[in-house]
C-alpha cells in the first residue's frame, strides 16, 4: 500500500494479493481494513445529510489498484460472484468519491502453468507502465 489518500493527496495506489477471494486476509487484511476505517470518516472523505444522502469528498483523485490473484475471476462468470477483492476495493474508494479507479489484475498467478503466470505478470507490468505514463503526462 503506497500511501494514505486524503483530501490533500492526489491519489493512492494499492497493491494487494487475493487471499480467500478478498483483499489479503489475516494480519494484513486487518491492516488494510484499519486503513479504510481511519480514512472513511464523515467530514474527511465523505459527507452525509438527510437531504442529499452520502457524497464522497475525494473528487478529482485517481486510485491505481494492482491486484494479484492465484486464480482467475471473471466478472460475468460464476467466479466473479466469488470475487470480494476487486468489488470491495472499488466500492469503498467509489464511496469516498474516487471516480477514476484503474485496476490492474495479475491473474492467474497459481492456477495455470508457470508460463501462464509469467504472461499474467508481463501483461500486468505493461498495463501498469501504461497507466503510469498516462498519469504522468
Ligand atoms: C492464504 C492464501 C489464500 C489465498 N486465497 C486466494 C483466493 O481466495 N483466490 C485467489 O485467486 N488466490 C488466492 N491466493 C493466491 C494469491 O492471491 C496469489 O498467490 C497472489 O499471486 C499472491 O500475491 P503476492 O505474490 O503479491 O503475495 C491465496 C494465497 C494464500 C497464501
Amino acid at each position: 500500500m503506497a500511501g494514505f489518500v486524503t483530501p490533500a493527496t492526489p491519489g493512492v495506489s494499492l497493491d494487494r494479493p487475493a487471499w480467500a477471494a478478498s483483499p489479503q486476509v489475516l494480519v494484513q487484511r486487518f491492516t488494510l481494513k484499519q486503513y479504510f476505517d481511519v480514512i472513511v470518516q464523515p467530514g474527511l472523505t465523505f459527507s452525509y445529510s438527510p437531504e442529499e444522502g452520502y457524497s464522497g469528498l475525494l473528487s478529482g483523485k485517481t486510485a491505481v489498484l494492482i491486484l494479484a490473484r492465484g486464480g482467475t475471476y471473471v466478472p460475468s462468470a460464476e467466479t466473479g460472484r466469488l470475487d470480494m477483492q476487486r468489488p470491495y476495493l472499488e466500492l469503498i474508494l467509489g464511496f469516498i468519491g474516487v471516480a477514476d479507479i484503474r485496476t490492474v489484475l495479475v491473474q492467474p498467478t497459481q492456477l495455470g502453468t508457470e508460463q501462464t503466470a509469467q504472461e499474467a505478470i508481463r501483461r500486468a507490468i505493461a498495463e501498469a507502465r501504461s497507466i503510469a505514463e498516462e498519469l504522468r503526462a
